[in-house]
């Protein structure tokens, strides 16, 4: 086996060279001048839900020559600003900025300051300060105790163990903004300290190593070293547990759950040490994770050193790990090389999700190649779902997409996953041909833009000077057309014919036919039913029920896709368990297509949704709440 040790040495070289760059989603002055440091000093105030202190931006004015300009999308010259005078103009959306502070030789001296609400914006005159050497700029202020779209507070009644408050951040990918003043564009990255001060017996977690506890105030103290964009900046303030995995893999959750994950996550050291023979050494030193109360809106986010996991992988079975190993795989593909803008967003989720297939292969060593296809053939089927949910000519299909004036979260869809993912399947099977040649390639191409940002041109300029010889590819179709890829694949293996067996088969699927497919087949078999529209009506779903008891499955990637086939054919049996699950469970994957569901199925029952929705919002994540409502008030 080939391992390929990504040393530090070797990536500092590579050098910070500092480039302009285009990003629709921020309106900060990023080049003009650079943050190269946050410090954060900050409380945690449960009585009115908000943060407060003040954070610290280490600034470093741009001269034009040192950069290097890069277009974002081929076909269009884009202008990129750099020259902002004297103003730093920071991402601030609903904070309350209290004053904004020079700070030179421990001499601070006030600046003046604009706050622009509709435009999110906070301007800091700069006067005449010096242009040639880093800056630090101090800003007071707290967070919006009702508009912080990156925090959710829970009440202690709405945690699992019902004894304290819990609060967590959510920010990829523009909600940093709403937790502090800042260049909120994945193309900035910065190293970051904090000290956070919260109620005692409570803990802070954030995306960092710990470095510091003060008992007497109950002040946490964090660090990281690595430079990381605004949306990998986590914070989790709870009763926590903990258990150590392996000497370097700690699960964070409330008490009543740490056993479960204990059992679901055993593996974790293992998972890493396969990520690692892969993609090179990992460069984050601890991988602590934590496992977040049911309205996480996400299955998983790759905050660096402290991943967030939804619950709902507790499946009791570890057959929902495949989480796991994507958030991990991050700590190369996103948290190293990193996107420089969210219209490049599947150099961060194509290749995550690729890797994530070879991983959970190469930890198979018996069958491992039929599990990486069966896998692949999972994304497949995910992906022919979301680009039938956009409608095949819909911009959002494309790979690459344009975000003027649109929220990342707005245009999020699983397209960028798995046709990313699928793209580098045809480059690696039917371009390359060897999945050895290619693995290499991808351990170069991470020390290549480990620690960097780059955007779509810089992979196809990278692919083609590694492999000169390679084929000519039509980059056109894959990167910029809707629709599904030009280039259909065969992933069948025994695991998918069996379900497609069954699903097209003209007796009813029985019992003992049921109960011989693993929970990834049955998923699988429920998501053949939910694509082909025209084969099942209510009879179908009922005698499914009758036969096979399909209360029974509490795996929730079963569960989502069962209520959405009952929704489907109006069948009320379920209607409890429907918004029994929706009280609970925010994870998005599960929640949005539900509402969609009910929209386009059951508009009967749309005024009973509506209340039961406005009735619970207040409970609810506010990213999900804002994509629900987007459901429900749409058209169709
Ligand atoms: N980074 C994403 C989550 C994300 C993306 C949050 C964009 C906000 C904006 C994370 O790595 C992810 O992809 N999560 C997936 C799970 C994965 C196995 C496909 C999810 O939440 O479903
Ligand atoms: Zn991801």
């Amino acid at each position: 086996m080939t391992t390929n040790k990504l040393s530090n040495d070797q990536i500092k070289n590579e050098g910070q060279s500092t480039r302009l760059f285009y990003d629709p989603n921020s309106l900060s002055s990023f080049n003009g001048y650079r943050i190269v440091h946050t410090h954060f000093d900050l409380n945690v105030d449960f009585d009115s839900n908000i943060l407060y202190g003040y954070v610290q931006l280490d600034v470093k004015p741009l001269s034009n020559e040192l950069c290097d300009c890069s277009s974002t999308i081929k076909t269009e010259n884009k202008e990129i600003p750099n020259n902002y005078g004297n103003q730093v103009v920071l991402d601030s959306r609903h904070l309350n900025i209290k004053k904004v502070l020079l700070k030179s030789n421990d001499i601070e001296k006030s600046l003046s300051f604009q706050v622009d609400i509709e435009r999110e914006s906070l301007t800091i005159e700069m006067n005449d300060e010096s242009k040639d050497s880093t800056i630090s700029i101090i800003i007071h202020y707290s967070t919006s105790n009702t508009k912080c779209s990156a925090l959710q507070w829970l009440t202690k009644e709405q945690t699992a163990d019902r004894q304290y408050p819990y609060m967590f951040s959510q920010c990829q990918a523009i909600h940093a903004r709403s937790l502090y003043p800042c260049q909120d564009t994945p193309g900035v990255k910065s190293t970051f300290t904090a000290k956070v001060k919260c109620p005692k017996p409570l803990t802070v977690l954030m995306s960092g190593l710990q470095t510091n506890y003060d008992e007497n105030t109950n002040t946490f103290y964090f660090e990281q070293q690595q430079a990381i964009p605004s949306y990998l900046i986590a914070i989790a303030v709870g009763k926590l547990a903990s258990y150590d995995l392996s000497p370097r893999i700690r699960v964070w959750t409330e008490s009543s759950m740490i056993r479960q994950c204990q059992y679901e996550f055993e593996h974790a050291e293992q998972f890493l040490t396969a990520a690692e023979q892969l993609l090179g050494e990992y460069q984050w030193k601890r991988y602590d994770f934590l496992v977040l109360p049911p309205s996480f809106p996400y299955g998983g986010m790759e905050n660096p050193c402290m991943n967030f996991l939804t619950p709902t992988l507790l499946a009791g079975d570890r057959s929902l790990i495949s989480t796991i190993v994507h958030e991990m795989t991050h700590s190369w593909t996103g948290n190293l090389v990193t996107n420089e803008n969210w219209e490049h967003f599947w150099l961060n989720e194509g290749f995550t999700s690729f890797i994530e297939a070879k991983i959970l292969g190469n930890l198979d060593k018996a069958n491992g190649k039929e599990v990486r296809r069966f896998h692949a053939a999972q994304q497949w089927q995910d992906l022919q779902t979301a680009v039938a949910t956009w409608g095949a000519a819909h911009p959002y299909t494309c790979l690459v997409y344009r975000l003027n004036n649109t929220d990342p979260d707005d245009a999020y869809s699983s397209v960028q996953y798995y046709k990313g993912a699928a793209f580098l399947w045809y480059l690696e099977q039917d371009v390359i041909g060897s999945e050895s040649d290619f693995d290499e390639f991808l351990r170069s191409y991470i020390i290549k833009f480990g620690r960097k940002i780059l955007n779509t041109d810089d992979f196809i300029q990278y692919f083609q000077s590694y492999f000169p010889q390679a084929p000519s590819v039509d980059w056109q179709s894959w990167l910029y057309t809707p629709g599904m890829p030009p280039i259909t694949h065969d992933f069948s293996t025994k695991l998918e014919e069996q379900c497609n067996q069954l699903a097209t088969q003209l007796s009813p699927i029985t019992k003992e036919q049921m109960n011989m497919l693993n929970a990834k087949q049955v998923a699988y078999l429920l998501n053949v039913l939910l694509n082909h529209k025209s084969t099942i009506n209510r009879d179908y779903i009922e005698q499914l029920d009758t036969n096979c008891d399909m209360s029974k499955y509490s795996n929730c990637e079963i569960c989502f896709r069962w209520y959405q086939l009952c929704i489907r054919v109006k069948f009320e049996k379920y209607l409890d368990n429907i918004f029994e699950f929706l009280k609970v469970i925010g994870r998005m994957k599960f929640v949005k297509p539900l509402y969609a569901e009910f929209k386009s199925s059951w508009p009967e029952l749309i005024p009973r949704v509506q209340t039961f929705f406005d009735e619970h919002k207040k409970y609810m994540n506010p990213i999900t709440v804002k994509q629900i409502e987007i459901r429900l008030n749409s058209q169709n």
